[in-house]
């Protein structure tokens, strides 16, 4: 075995016992409370809810958990997450995002709150951060798969059980507001949320005890207080098997043993095998350490974490320029002057070192004017780091619809930025040896230099951060109304849900409106832009910003485009070469929309979709830890999609709208 394929296995040695330590983010869901309605129209509560929520997401990365309020004119929103104690760094994430996907079932309106088995999430209009108890809303869980205790179970059951919650209930007042423990078989765990004083956590778990006890004989039971939660079970449903701390500290102990034995094996080889090498030409050197990390450590795609940091003035808030899926973005002007974006990842990629990095090195190469260029990364310091280049301008969404736009584009800017944006995706496509699906062609990715050409930011990676679950959980509302309807229903993934994004991307350029998946009751853009075009007046839907200044001809052409990427059949939608044809050849024919674009927001309103949203964050939440993802660098051989599906999907597809009628 050579070097290299030794350190592979050491990697991937490290990385089975890391996933051996977070087994079970415990996701499954103890209750959905959603609460009072609010009459205020949706469009101007999501904006707010996003809002709040993205500062929790953050604190949550740092903490665990976190609580932020943002008031607005007339309406405030806050939220609380609260991972409970013992689930680690990286479960909590996982149940957090699980958490944020299916809260929105309460929307629009309502506030709400959500119980899972390893973690909370609340959203409400005023501060309930020191909430206690809630008459109305609080509630237990009683329904139990394991059944009912009966016969002689029933008594040491009952003995056991109101011993250890009381137990428990001292314990977690005493203990910052948690514990954990097990007695005569039966389990349990206490959390109050960290807002929540020494005293209200008293309050709640003497009543979540009280209420836990009316659903005695049952063997697995759950309390849902306002500041609360208290579980036991037959069932061992602890992170710790023995969960007792003398157990951990030596489990930990061990890892950290191995750990360091490892350690130690990898400088002795790597001591042995510097002296071997420096007896050893260049190119053998080459061969041995594979291609892959020779490249990496030689070309400038190695960025030292410390340059980095000193780049961005240690990450200073104040060098922050932008917040994507994965993480923040930060501005950064190394030594030589270069300018430089650091995308901050919020998944630890190291994990993933390997991978990461072999991904890492196939986007490098690809270079296109409309592609915001990767130049490198950093996976040695205490968090990887991606360096792009620095785009002078803003964010297309920001141009669109910020209150206060930096300009209002002209029709000739926008029809640049729409063609543009057309050959960055055919490109990543098509262009090089590797196909890339972008899965998040959105506004706020197209940023725009000097000259205002649109680049598409933030491709590629997807698959070393099962990106499913940090989409759906990271921007709900903003990137719904993107994601084409057989990829939220059934996860199918091929070029052609990049063309439905890119579709509704025209139209939001064209007529300079946000398609919000939770759209007020006037329609969803899609909905709008179809029916003009169904009356031949499409072009009263151009942005009334541009004042009537645009190319009516062209103006149609365009929307006819976007509505063309919209349909609702995959087959039907254009490839992006197609597209890129037919907005810069003269006489191309281009042919009918012919099949309504369906999606919109009372549909999403519905169970359906959501439910399904719901199996899909399942779905990529058990996919995890699978290497094997959606895009393929390789070729056509494993993406999962394509001729399989359009048909039956429209099928469901159609039936959805006419069980609304
Ligand atoms: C109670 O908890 C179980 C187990 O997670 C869950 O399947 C069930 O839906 C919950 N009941 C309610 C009313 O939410
Ligand atoms: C909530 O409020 C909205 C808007 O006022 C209303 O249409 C809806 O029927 C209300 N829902 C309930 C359950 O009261
Ligand atoms: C909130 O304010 C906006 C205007 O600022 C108004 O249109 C809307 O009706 C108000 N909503 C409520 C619930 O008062
Ligand atoms: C929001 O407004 C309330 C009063 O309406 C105030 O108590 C609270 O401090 C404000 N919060 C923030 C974050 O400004
Ligand atoms: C919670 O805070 C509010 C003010 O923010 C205060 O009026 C109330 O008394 C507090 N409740 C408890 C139980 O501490
Ligand atoms: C459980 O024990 C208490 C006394 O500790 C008793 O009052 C109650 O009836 C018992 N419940 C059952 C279901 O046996």
């Amino acid at each position: 075995m050579n070097f290299s394929g030794f350190i592979r296995c050491i990697l991937i040695f490290l990385v089975s016992i890391a996933m051996i330590c977070e087994a079970d983010p415990r996701i499954s869901e103890a209750g959905l409370i959603c609460g009072t309605n609010r009459s205020s129209p949706a469009a101007t509560i999501i904006p707010i809810f996003v809002k709040a929520m993205e500062v929790v997401s953050q604190r949550v990365t740092d903490h665990n958990w976190g609580s932020h309020g943002v008031n607005s004119t007339n309406i405030s929103i806050y939220g609380l997450a609260n991972c409970y104690q013992d689930l680690p760094h990286q479960d909590c994430m996982l149940c957090y995002a699980a958490s944020r996907t299916r809260l929105p079932r309460c929307l629009p309106g309502k506030s709400g709150r959500i119980y899972l088995d390893g973690c909370f999430l609340r959203y409400d209009y005023y501060n309930f951060f020191n909430e206690t108890t809630d008459s109305a809303n609080d509630k237990v869980n009683c329904s139990s798969s394991i059944g009912v205790a009966t016969g002689q179970e029933l008594d040491t059951l009952n003995a056991s059980a109101g011993n250890l919650i009381e137990q428990l209930t001292g314990r977690a007042v005493a203990n910052g507001g948690f514990a954990s423990m097990h007695l005569n078989g039966v389990y349990g765990l206490a959390q109050c949320w960290k807002t929540v004083s020494r005293k209200g956590c008293r309050e709640c778990l003497d009543k979540a005890s009280r209420d836990i006890k009316g659903c005695f004989p049952n063997r697995d039971v759950r309390a849902l207080i306002a500041g609360c939660y208290l579980r036991y079970s037959t069932q061992n449903f602890l992170n710790d098997p023995s969960q007792s701390s003398s157990s951990r500290v030596s489990k930990g102990v061990i890892v950290a043993i191995v750990l360091g034995v490892t350690a130690f094996m990898m400088l002795a080889l790597s001591a042995a095998y510097t002296a071997r090498k420096r007896s050893l030409k260049r190119k053998r050197e080459r061969i041995n350490l594979g291609k892959l990390s020779n490249s990496y450590k030689k070309s400038s795609l190695n960025f030292k974490y410390e340059n980095l940091e000193k780049a961005t003035n240690y990450f200073d808030p104040s060098t922050k320029v932008g917040q994507g899926g994965n993480g923040s973005v930060y501005k950064g002007t190394l030594p030589n002057g270069n300018v430089i974006a650091v995308k901050r990842l919020f998944f630890n990629t190291r994990q993933w070192v390997d991978e990461f990095f072999n991904e890492v090195n196939l986007i490098h190469g690809i270079e296109h004017k409309n592609l915001v260029k990767l130049l490198g990364c950093s996976i040695e310091g205490p968090e990887s780091l991606l360096v792009y280049e620095f785009v002078t301008n803003k964010s297309l969404d920001q141009y669109l619809f910020d209150k206060n736009k930096i300009k209002i584009l002209n029709w000739e800017e926008r029809f640049r930025i729409i063609v543009g944006t057309a050959e960055g995706i055919d490109f990543l496509h098509r262009g090089s040896e590797i196909r890339i699906i972008h899965r998040d062609i959105k506004s706020s990715n197209v940023l725009l230099d000097e000259n205002l050409e649109a680049k598409i930011a933030d491709f590629g990676l997807a698959r070393c951060f099962a990106a499913d679950k940090t989409h759906l959980s990271t921007g709900i509302a903003g990137t719904l109304g993107y994601m084409a309807p057989e990829y939220l229903v059934k996860g199918q993934l091929t070029e052609k849900a990049d063309v439905y994004s890119y579709g509704v991307l025209v139209l939001e350029i064209v007529c300079g409106r946000k398609s919000i998946a939770f759209a007020d009751d006037s329609g969803s853009l899609i909905q709008t832009v179809w029916k003009l075009y169904t009356t031949n007046q499409v072009t009263e839907s151009v942005d009334p910003l541009l004042d009537g200044d645009f190319p009516r001809e062209e103006a149609s052409k365009v929307l006819k485009v976007g509505l063309l990427c919209t349909q609702a059949s995959v087959a039907l939608r254009p490839s992006m070469r197609e597209v890129v044809q037919m907005l810069t050849c003269e006489g191309y024919q281009i042919p009918e929309p012919c099949q309504p674009p369906f999606l919109n927001s009372s549909l999403l309103a519905g169970g359906s979709v959501k439910s399904s949203i719901r199996s899909l964050v399942t779905n990529a939440l058990s996919k995890f830890d699978e290497s094997s993802s959606y895009t393929n660098t390789t070729g056509s051989s494993s993406m999962r999609s394509a001729s399989t599906g359009p048909h039956r999907s429209d099928e469901f597809l159609l039936k959805e709208s006419e069980n609304r009628k």
